[in-house]
């Protein structure tokens, strides 16, 4: 079995130009088949609010929620470093609060680390937090807590005034102790300028090539989500086609009195 990585481990990757995976997870068996994959990191993201839960946006998911939650992948994943994200409202009231929740994520939840969105607005949280001892990954570009404000799902840091800006908050979350830092929806050589420019590992997700590690949504690359399928998502299975399949011969075999057979039942 692969040894568990820690925060040194993971800086230490970039140094040696070692890519770094990671992967959404929600529950127990998602935690189980990352780990299995040799995954080098997880992340119980708040996209489980529309991937697993129904919401429209990632808003409602709360921080129990989110426990209850990253306490199933930790069951599935014993040995694999987990970053639990913190849910919108559960770090925006300021340090005092986000230290709190941040805690919990770790006591409750076995969480190694947790994810917040935010720039230089959120520096001095992230600096609180690591204070507390609590690694914290970053999360800048498009930030989904916040959509609204940046007008939808669309690529960010297209002009130079806000790309001058991404380039600024990634800055700040390496200065304020964050341990990596999510670029999300960027153009890669925007992605590109920000890794070479910060001594922590920047993970992309549809921010191109040059990032320092890669994440996706578990249930995009298996294809157990078809609301909407941004085009940085790699399709690497189709287990919503598979189960539908399976189920509607369930359903006929049961109807047809064909399931279940001699092999399925005891005498
Ligand atoms: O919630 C999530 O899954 C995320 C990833 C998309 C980075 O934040």
């Amino acid at each position: 079995m692969a040894k568990k990585l820690t925060v040194p481990d993971i800086i230490a990757m970039k140094a040696q130009g070692e890519k770094i995976t990671m992967m959404t997870a929600y529950d127990y068996p998602t935690g189980l088949l990352v780990e299995k994959a040799g995954i080098d990191t997880i992340l119980v993201g708040d996209s489980l609010a529309m991937t697993v839960l129904g919401y429209e946006s990632t808003v409602p998911v709360t921080v129990d929620e989110m426990i209850h939650h990253t306490k199933a992948v930790r069951r599935g994943a014993r040995n694999t470093f987990i970053i639990a994200d913190m849910p919108f409202g559960s770090y925006n009231s300021g340090i005092t609060q986000a230290v709190a929740n941040a805690v919990r994520f770790l006591k409750e939840g076995g969480a190694d680390a947790v994810k917040l969105e935010g720039g230089t607005e959120v520096a001095d949280v992230v600096e609180a937090v690591v204070r507390a001892g609590i690694p914290v990954l970053g999360h800048i570009g498009l930030t989904p807590q916040t959509v609204t404000q940046l007008g939808g799902y669309k690529v960010q840091g297209r002009d130079q005034k806000r790309a001058r800006k991404l380039i600024e908050d990634a800055e700040a979350l390496s200065r304020a102790g964050a341990f990596a830092v999510v670029l999300e929806c960027i153009p890669k050589n925007l992605a590109k300028e920000i890794t070479e420019r910060i001594t922590i590992p920047t993970i992309g997700i549809g921010a191109g090539p040059f990032c320092d590690g890669q994440v996706l949504v578990y249930n995009d690359v298996v294809g157990l989500f078809e609301k909407f399928i941004p085009k940085f998502v790699k399709r690497y299975a189709e287990l919503g086609e598979m189960a539908l399949k399976g189920l509607m011969q369930y359903k006929q075999e049961v109807k047809e009195s064909i399931f279940p057979d001699d092999e399925h039942s005891f005498d």
